[in-house]
């Protein structure tokens, strides 16, 4: 009967819980959007290791059974740090999106984007290798997709020209699977898809996390029993009005009772 704790920097973690309520509809959330402090893909690891320690702290006040690192610089950058300091299972972005990368590439060449932080870490890169030594990475950090998603710029010239320009080395090496390793990314598939083609496999990460997660609970007998509406709680640290407007793009549906509080 215990909730299922999901955190990220912010309200782009929001296309993660979709995925779960789509696939775990009786599952009680709750989330914690960490608003005063984002962007974490901007920040050192030892900043991103420690939010994502306290976030996790936060959850555990919960009493969650599992924890979904709904952030890709988080499971990036902090993930493999700090897995081993907790007894609750910990499933981040990056494992599950590689795995459905892996078995999509044709031709073994992989785009992947993501925050500097992200990219920098080389954390899909390192896995994709693990699983097929022979694919050929091509990474590109996009640091202004973030802002630009925010602001509701999800088509027209100017983001067409700077996700032109991002793609371009991607495009270039003719990866035939793209890997969009960052919460805001999938908001951007129809533009990324006009650009890419339609030979490109786009990977959205969220789809698989909430498979990743069915499959853990199932696995160790955890799935909620009782059948009585799913309850959704929210929390942010900062301006808990922004996070709902926003909310409603990521989610696709309004939220009404977010919470504000301290870590
Ligand atoms: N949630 C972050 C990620 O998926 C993007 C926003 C940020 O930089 O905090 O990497």
């Amino acid at each position: 009967m215990q909730p299922i704790g999901v955190f990220d920097s912010g309200v782009g973690g929001l296309t993660v819980v979709r995925e779960l309520i789509r696939q775990l509809p009786d599952e009680d959330i709750v989330y914690f959007g960490d608003t005063a402090r984002l962007p974490y893909g901007t920040k050192s690891k030892e900043t991103v290791i420690r939010f994502s320690i306290e976030n996790i702290l936060f959850l555990l006040k919960h009493k969650v059974k599992l924890i979904c690192i709904a952030c890709n610089t988080s499971s990036s950058v902090a993930l493999p740090t700090i897995k081993s300091y907790f007894k609750v299972p910990i499933v981040g972005v990056i494992a599950p999106g590689v795995r459905e990368a892996v078995s999509a590439t044709r031709n073994k060449c992989i785009g992947v984007i993501g925050t500097k932080g992200t990219i920098q870490s080389r954390a899909y890169e390192i896995q994709i290798r693990q699983l097929d030594p022979k694919i050929k990475v091509v990474s590109c950090a996009c640091p202004l997709f973030v802002p630009l998603v925010e602001e509701g710029w999800l088509k027209g010239e100017v983001v067409l020209k700077v996700a032109k320009n991002y793609l371009k080395p991607i495009k270039d090496a003719r990866a035939d699977t793209l890997i969009l390793g960052c919460t805001h990314y999938p908001l951007l598939k129809p533009l990324i898809k006009t650009l890419m083609t339609d030979r490109v496999t786009l990977i959205d990460s969220a789809k698989q996390v909430a498979v990743e997660v069915k499959k853990i609970l199932t696995h160790e007998g955890m799935l909620k029993r009782k059948k009585n509406k799913a309850k959704l709680k929210f929390y942010v640290t900062d301006n808990p009005n922004w996070f709902s407007v926003l909310a409603e793009r990521f989610l696709g549906k309004p939220l009404k009772d977010v919470r504000r509080v301290n870590v």
